[in-house]
């Protein structure tokens, strides 16, 4: 591989789909007082931070009125709740070909890491069995700055050593392909090319692709 040399992947929504076990918790939470939200509005939560998307969905429910304190109890309970499901997630919930990809990308030299505004990431690569996969995992506890901001990708190819511009990102939220762009790197959409229109490239999930369409970026 001539000019990628890492390649740094989101884990919810590209690795494993999370996304239903995060939505399944906040609406317990909106649920619990007394208003609801669709899944059109949760997609707006992807690759937002815990305490961003708890803002959003509060929002939506016109409660204003919360003491940063009853935010913090509110994102906890979400939490423990999301907790609960992940706990019991197993390594047939990796997504289809994201295991195989990540394994050629290593055979062919290429490093890899794991770049996620999750502070779950640990648990979730644990129950997945996947944390040897990658070289590096920069996640929620050790990043301040939320996608759109690159940090999560730039220490990321720090810790790699990898220069930023040889580095490809995969990532299926809209503020995730922001990040990777604005750090200077290539972006690999997962999901749909109307949604993620500003990526350089944009496929259905990992089992699309190969070291080859990566050589051609
Ligand atoms: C990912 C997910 C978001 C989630 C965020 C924080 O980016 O796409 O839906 O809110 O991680 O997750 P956490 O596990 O720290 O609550
Ligand atoms: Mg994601």
């Amino acid at each position: 591989m001539k000019n990628i040399k890492a390649c740094i992947f989101d884990l919810d929504g590209v690795i494993v789909d999370t996304a239903v076990y995060h939505y399944k918790a906040w609406k317990r939470l909106a649920n619990n007082m007394g208003f609801d939200f669709t899944e059109h509005q949760n997609e707006q939560l992807k690759g937002v931070s815990r305490m961003a998307s708890l803002n959003l969905i509060l929002g939506w429910g016109d409660v204003t009125h919360k003491t940063e304190a009853e935010k913090l109890a509110l994102a906890t309970q979400k939490n423990e709740w999301y907790n609960v499901m992940i706990s019991q997630m197993t390594p047939a919930e990796i997504l289809p070909g994201a295991r195989e990809f990540v394994q050629a990308c290593r055979n062919a030299g290429i490093k890899t890491a794991i770049g996620s505004a999750s502070k779950n990431t640990p648990t979730i690569l644990n129950k997945l069995q996947l944390a040897s996969l990658f070289d590096t995992i920069v996640d929620g506890n050790s990043v301040s700055k939320p996608k759109p901001d690159p940090e999560v990708f730039l220490k990321g190819a720090e810790a790699l050593q990898v220069d930023p511009n040889a580095c490809v990102v995969f990532e299926d939220a809209v503020a995730g392909v922001e990040a990777a762009l604005a750090g200077g790197m290539k972006a690999v959409g997962i999901g749909s090319p109307e949604v993620l229109i500003k990526a350089n490239l944009v496929v259905s999930g990992l089992d699309k692709m190969t070291l080859d369409i990566l050589e051609e970026l």
